[in-house]
């Protein structure tokens, strides 16, 4: 078979590490599955580990397909699980929720790793042109993207579960009294607010009083009235009396 040209060993090259990150986590599910308590996590990451196995083999698939494979492969997989977090999971946390929710966070980080990888694999493989790849990598990634949801409800659970296990009920009282006291402090923003009309009134009244004064003011320093305006303010009329023609006898 001849070597991939530029296209197909850069494919090959993004589906190596997808399918290097699958395997990873395929050892890991099964050490989270051991130490998972919780029943309906348990059942769904055992789901998962399914759903990883699946994604391994159809990437393998393709990668063979677009003349991959062999010992390229067996060394991405070989560092991968080198540098594999499992041994971390078994002493994490004091309580069981704690370390459930440890893992969680983690396997919620893995997940979204794993999503970007496929993301830019579809990119990548739609620009290029190969839509079988880019439409493997879309499949996948929607069921990463659903699993990565499932877990984000878990987080919220599990994070709850670990205040209930963990503070005593007294303890969260007291966080919550002191949330409340706050409250009034939050009532009071809204007159903070009124305070600027009642300002604006002020500044508006000083404003008519500075020009009532200013009118009374204008007789002594300013323009002289005429003798028109003179008058008006005497109730006197300025018209001169008409003409009264003499009668004719
Ligand atoms: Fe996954």
């Amino acid at each position: 078979m001849s070597d991939p040209n530029e296209r197909d060993s850069k494919l090959v090259q993004y589906m190596n590490e997808a399918y290097g990150k699958e395997r990873e986590l395929e050892s890991a599910l099964l050490a989270y599955i051991d130490m998972t308590t919780k029943a309906p996590y348990k059942k769904r990451l055992k789901q998962h580990l399914r759903e990883t196995k699946g994604h391994a083999r159809e990437l393998e698939r393709r990668i063979k397909k677009l003349g991959g494979g062999g010992h390229a492969l067996q060394n991405v997989v070989a560092k991968t699980m080198a540098a594999a977090k499992a041994p971390l999971h078994a002493i994490r946390g004091s309580g069981e929720q704690e370390k459930m929710l440890k893992n969680a966070k983690t396997q919620y980080s893995d997940e979204h790793e794993e999503i970007s990888t496929y993301l830019a694999l579809e990119t990548f493989a739609s620009k290029v042109g190969d839509k079988v790849t880019a439409k493997l990598a879309r499949d996948i990634r929607r069921e990463e993207e659903r699993m990565a949801k499932f877990l984000e409800g878990q987080i919220k659970s599990l994070s709850s579960a670990v205040a209930l296990e963990e503070v005593p009920s007294a303890q969260r009282r007291a966080v919550k009294a002191s949330v409340s006291r706050k409250r009034p402090a939050a009532k009071k923003a809204p007159a903070k607010r009124s305070a600027k009309p009642k300002a604006a009134k002020k500044s508006q009244r000083q404003t008519e009083k500075r020009e009532q004064s200013e009118r009374d003011e204008i007789p002594a320093g300013g323009p002289r009235p005429t003798s028109r305006g003179r008058s008006r303010r005497l109730g006197e009329s300025h018209r001169r009396p008409r003409a009264v023609a003499p009668r004719r006898r």
